[in-house]
C-alpha cells in the first residue's frame, strides 16, 4: 500500500469529488491524501462537512482527513479537481505551477489548444501535447482534462465509426441525469415529472469538445477533426447515467452490420494495457430492441463502458443508434483516475 503514488482532491465535498474519494480509496496505484473544498468545509472532518451521497459507505481513510481550504500546500504532487468552473480555471493553473499534475473535470482549460482533453481509448496520443505545454506556459506541473460527461459518451460511441467509416456528420439528442448538474443540483420541483429542454453551456460543449478529441496530434499542436455536431441536451428526471440518440453520415458506405462490427470489435490502448480503471469492453452493442436504457446500463462496465443500441437507418443522415454511459464514472471522476493511469503508464507521472 505504501508505493501507492498519493493524490488529493480539489472539491471532495462535492458529487464528483465524492466518486474520486471512493475511487482513490481503492485504487491500486493511487492513494487518498488530501480532501480540499470550500471555505464552508475547511477545518472540518472531511465525514462532518460531506453530506455522502453514494451507495457505497464513505471510505474509512476519508472520514477523519481534515478539509484543506482552496489553495492550500498540498505534499501529494497529483491532483484531481472536481472544482466548479469559475473557481477551477485559476486555482489549477496556480497548482500547475506549483508542480502539481493536476487532472480536471472542470470546463475551464479543455479547449486550451495546449491542454490535452482526453479519454484513453479514444485520444491517448494527445498527451504528448504536455511537453508543449510545459515549455510554452513555463509550468513544472500540467492540467488534463476530461471531457464534460455527454460529450464523453458520445465521443465513446463516434470512435470505433470514425475509425472504421469516417465521419461528416453527427446529430446528437440527450436525456441528461440530475445528477450532472452537482449536488444539491436541480429543485426536486422543477425536475420531478418534467423534462428541461436546456442545460446551459451544454450544447456549445457537445458541439466543440467530440471535435478536439477526434481530432490529431502532429508538430507538437492538437488540430481538431473537421466535420460538425449539431446538439439539443434536455435534462430529465433521471438520477445517473446520460441517454443521447445520435444520427450520423459516416464518412464510407457501411452497412448496418458493418457498424454493428465496428462497435463490436473497438478496444484500444487502455484494455491493452490492463489499466485498472479501464473496462474489459469500452462499448457494448446491445441488440434487444429497447436498449441501452438508463437504469438498467449505465452501470455498464463499472460505470465505464459506453453501451450503444437500437442500431439502425436514418433517412436523412445514414444511420441513427442510442449511446449511454455513466456521467459520474466515464463521464466524471472514472475518466479523470483513467487519464491518471494512462499517464502513469506513459512516464508522463514521474
Ligand atoms: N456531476 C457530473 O456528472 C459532472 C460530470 C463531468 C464534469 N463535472 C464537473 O465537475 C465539477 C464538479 O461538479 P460537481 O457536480 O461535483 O459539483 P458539486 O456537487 O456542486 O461540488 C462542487 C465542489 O466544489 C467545492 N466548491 C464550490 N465552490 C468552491 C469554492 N469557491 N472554493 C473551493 N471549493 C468550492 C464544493 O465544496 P463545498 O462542499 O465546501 O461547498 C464541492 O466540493 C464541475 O466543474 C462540473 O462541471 C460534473
Amino acid at each position: 500500500m505504501s508505493d501507492r503514488i498519493p493524490a488529493a482532491v480539489l472539491g471532495a465535498t462535492g458529487m464528483v469529488g465524492q466518486y474520486f474519494v471512493s475511487l482513490l480509496a481503492n485504487h491500486p496505484w493511487f492513494s487518498l491524501d488530501a480532501v480540499v473544498a470550500s471555505d464552508r468545509s475547511a477545518g472540518k472532518r472531511y465525514a462532518d462537512a460531506c453530506r455522502w451521497l453514494l451507495s457505497a459507505d464513505m471510505p474509512e481513510q476519508a472520514r477523519n482527513l481534515e478539509v484543506s481550504p482552496l489553495r492550500a500546500e498540498l505534499s501529494a504532487r497529483v491532483v484531481f479537481s472536481a472544482l466548479p468552473s469559475d473557481v477551477a480555471g485559476a486555482v489549477e493553473v496556480d497548482y500547475a505551477k506549483r508542480g502539481h499534475m493536476v487532472f480536471s473535470n472542470a470546463s475551464s482549460h479543455r479547449m486550451d489548444p495546449l491542454v490535452p482533453l482526453l479519454v484513453p481509448e479514444v485520444n491517448h496520443a494527445h498527451a504528448a501535447v504536455l511537453h508543449e505545454q510545459r515549455r510554452q506556459k513555463g509550468w513544472s506541473g500540467f492540467i488534463v482534462t476530461n471531457p464534460n460527461c455527454s460529450s464523453a459518451v458520445l465521443v465513446s460511441a463516434l470512435h470505433p465509426l470514425q475509425q472504421a467509416f469516417g465521419l461528416e456528420r453527427v446529430m446528437v439528442t440527450t436525456l441528461q441525469a440530475v445528477s450532472g448538474a452537482g449536488y444539491p443540483g436541480l429543485s426536486s420541483l422543477d425536475i420531478l415529472d418534467n423534462a428541461v429542454p436546456y442545460i446551459g453551456g451544454e450544447e456549445a460543449k457537445m458541439e466543440s469538445e467530440p471535435l478536439k478529441m477526434l481530432g490529431s496530434f502532429s508538430d507538437g499542436a492538437l488540430h481538431p477533426a473537421n466535420f460538425k455536431v449539431s446538439a439539443h441536451c434536455n435534462r430529465v428526471a433521471t438520477r445517473d447515467g446520460h441517454l443521447e440518440c445520435v444520427s450520423v453520415t459516416l464518412g464510407a458506405d457501411a452497412s448496418l452490420d458493418d457498424v454493428a462490427q465496428a462497435f463490436r470489435a473497438y478496444t484500444s490502448l487502455p484494455q491493452e494495457l490492463n489499466l485498472p480503471t479501464a473496462p474489459p469492453r469500452p462499448v457494448i452493442l446491445r441488440t434487444e430492441p429497447d436498449r441501452p436504457q438508463t437504469r438498467l446500463d449505465r452501470d455498464a462496465g463499472n460505470g465505464m463502458a459506453t453501451s450503444v443500441g437500437r442500431l439502425r437507418e436514418c433517412s436523412l443522415l445514414g444511420i441513427k443508434f442510442v449511446a449511454l454511459g455513466s456521467n459520474t464514472m466515464r463521464g466524471a471522476a472514472g475518466g479523470s483516475v483513467l487519464n491518471a493511469e494512462l499517464l502513469k503508464v506513459q512516464g508522463l507521472l514521474d
